[in-house]
């Protein structure tokens, strides 16, 4: 009787012991999640693929090359706080060159786009960017 609560004991403590070591394990996931957020804050812009058609307005029946450019985005470039988002801060523009052929008449031209490069990024609070 004695040895049977004993023996109950002994498998209570156990079950808490390692729900303890359990409950540590969890808190040390934890702790290098958050310290990977906090590693990868919103400050440089990333580089980024982006579509070339509508860059330069094309219409349906041209061809533009490059068909995709890469410029410098602050969108998910870094973790801010809550009801925050990767914005830019400063950015400068620049103008990159297309070649824009026609598959109808077979004629092409080179065509400019004026575009905004990131530069830097802050975390921005949602209700300020949209005023
Ligand atoms: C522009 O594209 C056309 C059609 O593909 C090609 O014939 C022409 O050589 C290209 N021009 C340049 C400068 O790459
Ligand atoms: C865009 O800006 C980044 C810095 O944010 C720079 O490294 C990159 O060269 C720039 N791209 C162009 C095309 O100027």
């Amino acid at each position: 009787m004695c040895r049977g609560l004993v023996a109950g004991w002994a498998l209570l403590l156990a079950l808490l012991c390692a729900g303890a070591e359990h409950e540590r394990s969890r808190e040390a996931m934890l702790r290098s999640h958050l310290a990977r957020v906090h590693e990868f804050s919103c400050h440089e812009p990333q580089p980024r693929a982006l579509e070339a058609e509508p860059l330069v307005n094309a219409r349906s029946d041209e061809h533009v090359l490059p068909p995709s450019t890469v410029l410098h985005r602050c969108k998910d470039a870094g973790c801010c706080g809550a009801r925050q988002v990767c914005a830019p801060l400063n950015s400068t523009p620049i103008t990159l060159w297309f070649n824009v052929s026609s598959t109808v008449s077979r004629m092409w031209d080179m065509r400019s786009a004026e575009v905004l490069n990131h530069t830097h990024c802050s975390c921005q609070d949602f209700s300020e960017l949209r005023r």
